[in-house]
This record gives structure tokens, C-alpha cells and sequence, in this order.
């Protein structure tokens, strides 16, 4: 097996005035297969977003170890500061959430392009790469239009895209398909099934979905702020 990440003995911890401390993550420890589907199951509330979160960078553990093994370059987390974090996420880690956050005033295309952009890609380039992602994920015939013109399914299929388009390595998502009916579920989960194949992209899902833990190559559980098994298929 060759590991993208390996996290060891994660805590991360909510103080929530002087007395009460919340656990979320208790000493978690776990390695992400690249070049897979993983998906991250538990009831509400056991960190699964913490999780992620901390995986990729937008959220810092109180203690603990983050590896991230990348094809040419190996990255410690915490010993990384600020601006190399912004940087090394843009380049290395796509994210797709439930709420799309794709950015209102821009076009389909332009919010696919922009991580490219701001990675230094040269304007005519991001827009190729952006044009063939949207045609890769369906929507290439929306690229003008605005995200509160699209329906849920076809925004989430343009965050697809957005998400792939710096080519990470890994790609993190929460809850993708949360919002969606059961058509664009299930569309959601054969197109990163076949991006998957095609680029080799390493996928980390937290999910509730049991049709995405049935597609998962390897289902982590989680309970009470740790795992409670890891099932390789
Ligand atoms: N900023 C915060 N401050 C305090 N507590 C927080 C914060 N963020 C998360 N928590 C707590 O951490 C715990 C884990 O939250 P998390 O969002 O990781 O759960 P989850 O497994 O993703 O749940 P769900 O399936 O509902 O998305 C929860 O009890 C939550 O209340
Ligand atoms: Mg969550």
C-alpha cells in the first residue's frame, strides 16, 4: 500500500468557556491509500468534518502529525507555516463541500478557473483546463451562466470541476452529496468514480450516503472522536 497521508494521534479539542472542553478527535491515527475512494462514515457529530478539515489544511489540531506524500515531495503539516499552507493547499488538495461555495458574482467558468489563476496559470491556459473539466463533468453548455441560475446538481458538477482543476492529488469531500435529489446523487457518484479511474485522483468522502460507502474501496468508521474499524473492499 502506498499511503498519500498518514495522520498520527490527533486531538483536536473545542473550549467552550472555562470548564467544558469538548474532545472531538481523541489520539486518531490513520493512513489514506492514494489512488482510491475512502470514505469516512459515523454518526453526527463523531469530528468526520474535523477530520477532513484538519487532513487538508483548513483547520489546525491541538497536537499530533500530518503527512502528506505527494508524488514528488513529501509534506509535514506542522512544520509548515501560513503562507506555504495556502499555497501547498491550492496546488495539492481539491475540496468539494455540500454548499458549493461557489463565488456568486462569477460565471461557471470563471469559478472554475480561478484556483488556477491564483496558482499562477496563464489566463488562456486556466480557461482550456476549465473548459475541458466542464465538459468532463456535463455542464460545459452553463459556462456563461451565474451560480444562483443553476440547478444543485449541475452547481455541485461545476465545484467537480473547480476541484480538479490544479489536478490534486487528493481531492477532500464533505458531505457532496447532502443536497442533492436521487438522480444527482448517483450521477455525483459515476462521475468521481470515473474521474477516479481516469486520473488516479486519491478521494477522501465524509459522508452519510450508503451508496457512496458501497462505491468506497475502503470505509473508515469513526466513533466517539476515533476509528472504530477500517473495511478494505
Ligand atoms: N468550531 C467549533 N466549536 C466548538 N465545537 C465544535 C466546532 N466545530 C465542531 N464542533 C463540535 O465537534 C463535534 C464534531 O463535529 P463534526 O462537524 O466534525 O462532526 P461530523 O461527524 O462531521 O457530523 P455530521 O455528520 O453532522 O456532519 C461536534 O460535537 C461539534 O459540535
Ligand atoms: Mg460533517
Amino acid at each position: 500500500m502506498s499511503s498519500i497521508i498518514k495522520a498520527t494521534n490527533i486531538v483536536k479539542s473545542y473550549s467552550a468557556g472555562k470548564a467544558i472542553e469538548t474532545v472531538v478527535l481523541n489520539g486518531i491515527s490513520l493512513e489514506i491509500e492514494r489512488n482510491n475512494i475512502t470514505a469516512i462514515t459515523g454518526p453526527s457529530g463523531v469530528g468526520k468534518s474535523t477530520l477532513l478539515h484538519i487532513i487538508g489544511t483548513l483547520d489546525e489540531a491541538n497536537s499530533g502529525k500530518i503527512e502528506f506524500f505527494g508524488e514528488s515531495e513529501t509534506f509535514d503539516f506542522t512544520k509548515l507555516d501560513s503562507s506555504k499552507i495556502a499555497s501547498f493547499r491550492n496546488k495539492h488538495i481539491g475540496f468539494i463541500f455540500q454548499f458549493h461555495h461557489l463565488l456568486p458574482e462569477f460565471t461557471a467558468l470563471e469559478n472554475v478557473m480561478i484556483p488556477a489563476l491564483i496558482a499562477g496559470e496563464k489566463k488562456s491556459i486556466a480557461k482550456e483546463k476549465a473548459i475541458n473539466l466542464l465538459q468532463k463533468t456535463g455542464v460545459l453548455h452553463r459556462q456563461k451562466h451565474k451560480p444562483q441560475e443553476l440547478s444543485g446538481g449541475e452547481q455541485q458538477r461545476i465545484a467537480i470541476a473547480r476541484a480538479l482543476i490544479n489536478s490534486p492529488e487528493l481531492v477532500l469531500a464533505d458531505e457532496p452529496t447532502g443536497n442533492l435529489d436521487a438522480t444527482n446523487s448517483d450521477a455525483f457518484i459515476s462521475l468521481i468514480t470515473d474521474i477516479q479511474k481516469s486520473e488516479g485522483t486519491t478521494f477522501v468522502i465524509a459522508t452519510h450516503s450508503p451508496d457512496i460507502a458501497a462505491i468506497a474501496d475502503i470505509v473508515i468508521k469513526m466513533k466517539d472522536g476515533n476509528i472504530e474499524s477500517t473495511q478494505k473492499k
